[in-house]
């Protein structure tokens, strides 16, 4: 049931307010503050490494900001089918995650296999409770977001970045590396986080718009920094498993090392870059995006609008965020882009050619 939605995926992409409400009073306040509370100590854990594939994945990059920052950790992260053959040494200390929408995903279940016996502690993030990811796992936080038809995961990937940020928190505090006032701020932030994503999905029109017009670019170039260079990569993988439009993310700062030689005035470069302290660095890298006349598409908050809008091709005004939880809500934004370019192209938006939605083989 679509829901009076066009696709399942513009039904899960409008879902993802209510969703990640329901999974942050879950959490902070009601029946999974056990669960969260239940996982290893992280005082005690000198590692974590990290492993899922795809969108999932990309969640997992987001983490790794996250939980080194907060939590002071070293996190390792990689694909499920480079880690599984690498045979990477898992020292004393060690908790492996592992990230999967469906739990069922072949590369994440045989990594997982693989760190058995290995890891301290196997822990799953899923969705589907009862799937072999979860049952295989020590312990399991699920991420609720409720059935996902759509090939393109959405509400999913907001949600396992919910339970993320919910883990780093919790390490942080177990470790005592990040004071307790701003663990608290935080935890508003995140409290707040599901009208953030409201507000985000009033700016449908004024992404469709920009859509219309990036549906006849051929390449299209997505740039971030920090927290926002994961995005960057989940928006071009959205991007071109929708709209079949050639896709690729960089951090910004790698601009020079490469990939600006393909800018021409027919590129479309899509910056996300909110006003955080780095802030500065991103707006020069657009700069020399400009100058060589590629067309940027700024997908910034008010503040950041004000100081760097000119010349853009499209501005984008997203509501303000703390920008270390920026990748939540901005990933609105990415969805939305590649949902109505896909829509304008005329592409199957649920079920795109050559894809499947659990990928159960190798
Ligand atoms: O079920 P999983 O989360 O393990 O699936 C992982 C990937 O196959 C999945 O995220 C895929 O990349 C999506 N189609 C992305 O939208």
């Amino acid at each position: 049931d679509k829901s009076g939605h066009r696709h399942f995926m513009s039904k899960e992409i409008a879902e993802q307010p209510t969703v990640l409400g329901d999974l942050i009073s879950r959490y902070l306040d009601g029946a999974e503050a056990e669960a969260l509370a239940a996982t290893p100590d992280f005082a005690k854990v000198d590692r974590l490494v990290l492993v899922a594939c795809g969108t999932a994945f990309y969640a997992c990059h987001v983490a790794k900001y996250w939980i080194e920052k907060l939590a002071r950790i070293p996190v390792e992260i990689d694909v499920a089918s480079e880690f599984r053959y690498r045979e990477p040494p898992i020292t004393a200390g060690t908790v492996a995650l592992f990230v999967s929408q469906s739990g069922e995903t072949a590369d994440t279940l045989a990594a997982l296999r693989y760190c058995q016996g290995k890891a301290d502690h196997i822990l799953a993030v899923v969705n589907v409770a009862e799937s072999s990811i979860a049952r295989e796992a020590d312990s399991a936080l699920q991420i609720h977001a409720g059935v996902e038809v759509g090939v393109a995961s959405t509400k999913a990937f907001t949600n396992q970045l919910g339970v993320l940020a919910l883990l780093a928190l919790k390490a942080a505090a177990d470790r005592g590396a990040t004071p307790p006032e701003e663990l608290e701020r935080l935890r508003g932030t995140l409290r707040q986080m599901p009208g953030i994503l409201s507000q985000a999905l009033v700016r449908d029109e004024a992404i469709a718009a920009i859509a219309s017009q990036l549906a006849e670019a051929t390449d299209v170039l997505f740039l971030g920094r920090g927290p926002m260079y994961p995005l960057a990569l989940e928006g071009a993988l959205k991007l071109k498993e929708i709209s079949y439009i050639h896709a690729e993310g960089y951090a910004s700062g790698e601009l020079k090392h490469g990939p600006i030689a393909l800018v021409d005035d027919k590129t479309p470069v899509v910056v996300l870059a909110p006003r955080d302290a780095l802030f500065d660095k991103t707006v020069s890298n657009m700069q020399e995006v400009m100058a060589r006349h590629g067309k940027v598409v700024l997908i910034t908050d008010r503040k950041g609008a004000e100081t760097a809008s000119d010349g853009t091709w499209h501005t984008l005004v997203m509501p303000e965020v703390d920008p270390l939880f920026a990748p939540i809500s901005y990933a609105v934004a990415a969805q939305l882009l590649a949902y109505h370019t896909a829509v304008a192209k005329g592409t199957d938006v649920d079920q795109p050619r050559n894809l499947a939605k659990s990928v159960t083989v190798e």
